[in-house]
């Protein structure tokens, strides 16, 4: 017996590389001490085993000091709480309730005056799919550095058609100078099933939603209002979860992510289905990376849609714009660059009171089916635009659409005193040129007097006193 208890010691501890001599050494009083260093080592081999299992605080291993203190790891695990990972029944109080309890704060003083600090507190979904008949709202406002993560929750047929299924916003009663700071939502499946919508961030801080999947939302898949600094990262909203040539595309409705509040950023997201991919009302917001695929301008979509005339202050670079445009009212400060319009996409400029002022719309490309649509267009049902100025439209490359721009150059030949360019199809705004650079030159041996004689219809008229064989080229601008 003992014999076979060190032979399988030997077998285990040669794994450890340590100890004891071979079975053949064994024998008199060194056996006895071989037998009581084993003991001691077998002892401890066990210890050490049972230290690695969960803490059991009926029966703590004897030998150990047990800590005075056990700290409680704050992650809310919600089939703790009985919520329903099937998804067959309501899981919506149980969340709740492991929401609630992650709430309770630590407090401390790093987080914005009025934010608790929840000292990265999480509520794990623990990968099931949860269904839930109201919105998962916290019990209090004022909580800041907690993470909702790890699962799929599912509208259930009676969710409020006015809801999201997670809900960053306060009760009137509760009123801090922001709702929440440093909120992390990632690796979420929400299916709203065409009942409200997804998430909702209302006046708060430094907001990530990372890694989500939004989709069967009726409203907003994301809605923004007021706050700052929310950053929606490596995301997928779709309306209906299909992958384009839907057939009922048509009939796409509801915004993939709706920007009300300032200094947002959207980044690698795509917006598969929705009538409005991302619409954009508040400053400073900027998208990178996004590809809007949510519903073809042609069925009466929109891939962004920038709703604050006047003071738009939104860049959009990178991006890929598939089938589906951007519209600007009364853009100022606008820059689009470095983006990819496919499938006949182009830019409106929409007038609401005829002001496009610092709009940079350069470097992309564009590519259509040659059925003479412009890259860029205005929009003048409202008011013409008369307020331009430092709108650059320029630098894109074009295949199968037509170049529209705020700088164009012509030539022509002719022999006479009169040269005529017209630039009116590559000019954006009609009848605008504001500069206006040309040459003449002459193969003839007359040194004629010439000038610029008229810029009306975006036409460029040079004359000279006396008729010459010349080849006039001119490059005129709308912007400067
Ligand atoms: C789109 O909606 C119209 C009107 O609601 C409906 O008649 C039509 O069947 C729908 N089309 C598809 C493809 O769902
Ligand atoms: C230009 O026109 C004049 C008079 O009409 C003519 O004599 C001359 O040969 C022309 N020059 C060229 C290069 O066509
Ligand atoms: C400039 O040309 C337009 C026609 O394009 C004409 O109506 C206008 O009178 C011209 N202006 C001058 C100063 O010649």
């Amino acid at each position: 017996m003992i014999l076979q208890l060190i032979t399988s010691f030997v077998i285990i501890t040669c794994v450890d590389g340590e100890y004891p001599l071979p079975v053949a050494e064994i024998s008199g009083n060194h056996y006895r001490d071989q037998v009581r260093k084993l003991q001691a080592f077998k002892a401890s081999f066990v210890q050490h085993d049972s230290a690695s299992l969960p803490p059991s605080p009926s029966s703590p291993p004897a030998s150990a000091p047990s800590p005075s203190v056990t700290p409680k790891p704050r992650v809310y695990d919600v089939t703790s709480y009985e919520a329903d990972p099937t998804g067959k029944t309501d899981s919506t109080e149980a969340i709740l309730r492991a929401i609630s309890d992650a709430a309770q704060g630590l407090g401390g003083a790093v987080l914005m005056e009025g934010i608790v600090n929840l000292g990265g507190a999480r509520v794990n979904l623990e990968g099931g799919s949860y269904l839930i008949s109201r919105p998962l709202r916290l019990p209090v406002a004022g909580r800041g550095n907690f993470v909702i993560y790890g699962g799929t929750l599912k509208a259930s047929d009676d969710f409020p058609p006015d809801g999201y299924l997670i809900d960053l916003s306060a009760s009137s009663s509760q009123g801090g100078a922001y709702n929440y700071e440093y909120v992390t939502l990632r690796d979420l499946m929400l299916d709203s099933c065409y009942r409200g919508g997804g998430i909702q961030v209302v006046n708060s801080l430094r907001t990530s939603i990372d890694n989500c999947y939004i989709a069967h939302f009726a409203t907003n898949g994301i809605l923004v209002h007021g706050g700052h600094e929310t950053y929606i990262r490596n995301s997928f909203l779709g309306q209906h979860i299909t992958a384009g040539s839907d057939h009922g595309e048509r009939n796409f409705s509801g915004t993939g992510i709706n920007l009300m509040g300032n200094d947002n950023a959207v980044t690698d997201v795509v917006i598969f289905s929705a009538a409005i991919g991302i619409m954009i009302s508040g400053q400073a917001n900027t998208l990178s990376g996004v590809h809007c695929y949510n519903k073809a301008t042609g069925f009466g979509g929109t891939g962004i849609y920038l709703k604050l005339p006047g003071l738009t202050q939104t860049r959009i670079v990178n991006s890929y714009l598939d089938y589906t445009g951007i519209v600007a009212e009364d853009p100022v400060q606008l820059h689009i660059s470095s983006s990819f319009f496919l499938g006949d996409a182009y830019i409106i400029l929409k007038s609401i009171n005829g002001v496009a002022n610092g709009v940079n719309i350069v470097n992309n490309m564009f590519s259509g089916s040659d059925k003479g649509i412009e890259i860029v267009q205005l929009d003048q049902r409202n008011k013409p635009f008369t307020k331009i100025d430092q709108v650059v439209v320029d630098g894109n490359n074009v295949k199968g659409m037509n170049v529209k721009a705020t700088v164009a150059k012509g030539t022509v030949e002719g022999n006479g005193t009169s040269w005529s360019v017209d630039l009116g199809h590559i000019l954006l705004f009609p009848n605008l040129i504001k500069n206006v650079q040309y040459s003449l030159r002459t193969r003839g041996s007359a040194f004629p007097s010439h000038a610029l004689r008229n810029v009306s219809n975006n036409r460029v008229v040079i004359e000279s006193n006396v008729a010459v064989p010349a080849t006039v080229s001119v490059i005129a601008d709308q912007g400067l």
